[in-house]
């Protein structure tokens, strides 16, 4: 069974068709990239294939499970990484950590050994008790994805995890995002750069005014 099955997906606002029947499948372990300018539809997509927004029409099944229809069954086995942050800045690292994992319903003993591990992961650890106001845009980012990994997702959504980040934070987020490709966890990423995709991704789609203009394997070697 695929991981991510999409089928003529479609989301109009209004008359503005933002995705225009797309339709892929993403094995278990891939990484799949989707690449596209702005406006093109992989917000969108991210958002419907998380249940964060409705389908218009089409379907997307995560592991079988439709979104639609089995959405707490679906919703199970994902972690997402909005493009915009979804971090508390009152609250420290390691609370916005816990947090997140109390909305998932863990065990405090898991969330604390969860959050411990990746506040190493994601180079947060000596700072895990200050508020986040006062991090970079890189640390904030780390955060996020930290938080989007709490519940040990068997697939993640990343709404272009690097854009606009320092080369440090990214190349981290690269490492993090191979390791857990490593560990057979199913990717789903977004971006608008070619060489993001190339470099993370097993196989890229590009996508261009709602409609996916093609398929195919990344360059291995670049
Ligand atoms: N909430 C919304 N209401 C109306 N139009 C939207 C909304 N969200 C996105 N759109 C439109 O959908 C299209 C795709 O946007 P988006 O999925 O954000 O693209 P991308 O993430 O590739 O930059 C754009 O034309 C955008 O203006
Ligand atoms: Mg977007």
């Amino acid at each position: 069974m695929d991981a991510i099955e999409v089928i003529g997906l479609t989301k109009r606002f209004g008359d503005n068709v933002a995705v225009n029947g797309i339709g892929f499948q993403v094995k278990e372990g891939e990484t799949f990239g989707f690449l596209g300018p702005n406006g093109a539809g992989k917000t969108t997509t991210i958002r419907m294939l998380t249940g964060m927004t409705g389908i218009t029409s089409g379907r997307a099944l995560i592991h079988g499970h439709d979104i639609a229809r089995e959405t707490l069954a679906a919703k199970r086995l994902m972690g997402v990484v909005s493009e915009t942050s979804n971090v508390y800045d009152e609250l420290s690292a390691w609370d916005n950590l816990v947090f997140t994992g109390r909305l998932y319903h863990l065990g405090k003993a898991e969330i604390q050994r969860s959050a411990r591990d990746l506040l190493d992961t994601f180079g947060l650890s000596e700072r895990r008790h200050e508020p986040a106001e006062g991090f970079s845009k890189g640390m904030k980012r780390r955060l996020t994805l930290a938080m989007g990994l709490v519940n040990n997702p068997r697939v993640l959504f990343l709404d272009e995890p690097t854009s606009g980040l320092d080369v440090q934070s990214r190349r981290l987020i690269r490492d993090v995002v191979q390791d857990l490709a490593q560990k057979d966890v199913t990717i789903f990423l977004t971006t608008h750069d070619i060489e993001e995709a190339n470099v993370s991704c097993d196989r890229v789609a590009i996508i261009n005014r709602g409609t996916i203009r093609c398929a195919g394997e990344a360059e291995a070697d670049l």
